[in-house]
């Protein structure tokens, strides 16, 4: 879809940025270049182009250095790589009003700001692709507003022409593995079975030359996962455990390894949700989902790391065989719990695979999961809460965050937690004794199934894992966000 190729002037759209300088109460309008600059002073005086950020203002018919469209993209105040990731949002929203359906983006020099021109363009081009998602597989009549396909033709970049190309293609790579994990965690829950996501997950990895393993319930069972295979007994479907391999360097390096929860369908079990918002919970599946973007792009990109990604999936539903309020099952590890919410199943299903991960003893294990209704009311779609007791690794997520653009804040994970989940008739219990606190409880039930000394982190995100409400103009304000796949990118290759 991008390309320097091909251009077709009649359709050339030239997209200049522009951007605020604050001094105190001042703030002046810049565009980064300053022939167009001189153009544009009459709408900078008229105030109709300020700088602000989601600001597009087209001039038609411009002919400015021969191209016959100039749209002009405010950045904002603070010129970080995302603010291009949104300014790119607003470029595609606009090429869609204006039906301009094969569009030469050619793209000026970025104003540097706080991160460099490369990043800056990654960012640009992600945001592009990003927001050019839509899930709309199922509508048997389609919207076609969105340009078919467009072009970015780089004019006059600091970035050469080769690295430009590879940073395109980077780009390009970890935009469609957001947008695949995002198509995942769209499908609803008849059209997304653990079996269905098993049969996508080792497409995926097969596409990028990697190895998939799945084991069936049965093989479930006698893996001694009686997590997984406690929390499926009350659907009709079948759990999954998807195992994904990607060398990218010598075998005898540790891996990375990345766990995603992949609950398809979260009824409650017999604990039954609520019936309002329940179709929500088709979106319980999107720390699995997100994880196997994460791989795709990790893979795709060649990252010379060596990396697992482990998807415990399963449909929790109330059938007559599910587990009841109260039943004991043993994990991977011997160690036993009690149920006493069998709404509080990603927990369980979790419980194994981490397990399971820490018998690879990785370099490093991180999960997500939209586990806790409580993470969303701490932090919003704001933030992902992760939970590490690891200074140094919580460092190494601060700053693949930075480099992703995608926010995190750190959570409390303390013995005080571990406390309030022990059980009374087993070792452990599913649900909190104590009163609140319910992320950081749930993160010290996953604690326990993680050997000791080996670093991880737990990610909950369920805040930020779907239906954003606009906050980010590149993802749909309703609908599977894809997050954490570009962190979980940037924290592999933090391992490289
Ligand atoms: N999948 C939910 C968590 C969730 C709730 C995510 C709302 C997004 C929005 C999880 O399985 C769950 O139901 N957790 C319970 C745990 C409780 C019973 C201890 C919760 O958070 O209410
Ligand atoms: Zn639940
Ligand atoms: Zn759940």
């Amino acid at each position: 879809m991008l390309s320097k190729k091909g251009v077709r002037p009649s359709s050339q759209v030239s997209v200049y940025f522009s951007f605020q300088k604050k001094k105190g109460e001042q703030s002046t309008t810049h565009v980064n270049s300053s022939a167009v600059q001189k153009l544009l002073k009459n709408s900078i005086d008229a105030k109709i182009v300020t700088g602000k950020a989601k600001e597009a203002v087209l001039f038609r018919e411009t002919q400015w250095e021969g191209v016959p469209t100039t749209l002009v993209v405010g950045l904002g105040s603070e010129l970080t790589h995302e603010s291009y990731r949104q300014a790119a949002a607003t470029v595609l929203k606009s090429l869609k009003t204006t039906k301009c359906k094969d569009a030469n983006i050619i793209l000026q020099d970025t104003p540097a700001g706080d991160s460099d021109h490369s990043r800056n363009l990654l960012a640009f081009v992600e945001g592009l692709y990003l927001a050019n998602y839509k899930y709309d597989e199922l509508k048997t009549k389609k919207n076609d507003s969105t340009p078919e396909g467009f072009t970015l033709h780089l004019v006059s970049g600091k970035t050469t022409d080769r690295k430009a190309d590879s940073l395109v293609n980077q780009a390009k790579i970890i935009a469609e593995s957001v947008n695949l994990a995002r198509r995942l965690g769209d499908t609803p829950g008849n059209l997304m079975t653990p079996r269905i996501l098993a049969d996508e997950a080792v497409a995926a990895a097969q596409s990028a030359g990697a190895k998939a393993t799945v084991w069936d319930k049965k093989r479930i069972e006698k893996e001694k996962m009686g997590g997984l295979f406690g929390v499926a007994q009350g659907s009709h479907q079948e759990p999954r455990f998807i195992i994904l391999e990607y060398r990218g360097t010598a075998a005898s390096k540790k891996p990375v390894v990345l766990v995603g929860k992949g609950l398809t369908f979260d009824s409650g079990g017999i604990s039954l949700k609520p019936g309002a918002s329940m179709e929500e919970m088709k979106f319980d599946k999107c720390g699995g989902c997100n994880v196997i973007g994460a791989f795709l792009a990790a893979a795709r990109l060649k990252l010379k790391v060596n990396l697992v990604a482990l998807i415990p999936s399963s449909e929790n539903m109330p059938g007559g065989a599910a587990t009841k309020p109260g039943d004991v099952h043993r994990a991977r590890n011997g160690k036993t719990f009690e149920v006493n919410n069998t709404d509080a199943e990603g927990r369980l299903i979790l419980a194994d695979a981490l397990c399971y991960a820490s018998e690879l003893q990785p370099v490093a294990i991180f999960d997500a999961a939209t586990l806790t209704g409580a993470m969303v009311v701490a932090l919003g779609n704001v933030h992902s809460g992760y939970f590490t007791r690891n200074d140094q690794l919580s460092g190494r997520i601060q700053k693949a965050s930075a480099l992703s653009g995608e926010l995190v804040w750190r959570m409390p994970l303390t013995d005080a937690h571990v406390e309030d989940m022990k059980g009374t008739y087993a070792d452990l219990s599913n649900v909190s004794a104590g009163k609140g606190a319910g992320s950081a409880t749930a993160a010290a039930f996953l604690e326990q199934f993680v050997e000791k000394g080996i670093p991880w982190a737990h990610f909950d995100i369920a805040g930020t894992a779907w239906s954003l409400g606009g906050r980010l103009n590149y993802c749909a304000s309703k609908g599977a966000s894809g997050s954490l796949v570009r962190t979980f990118v940037e924290l592999a290759r933090s391992y490289e």
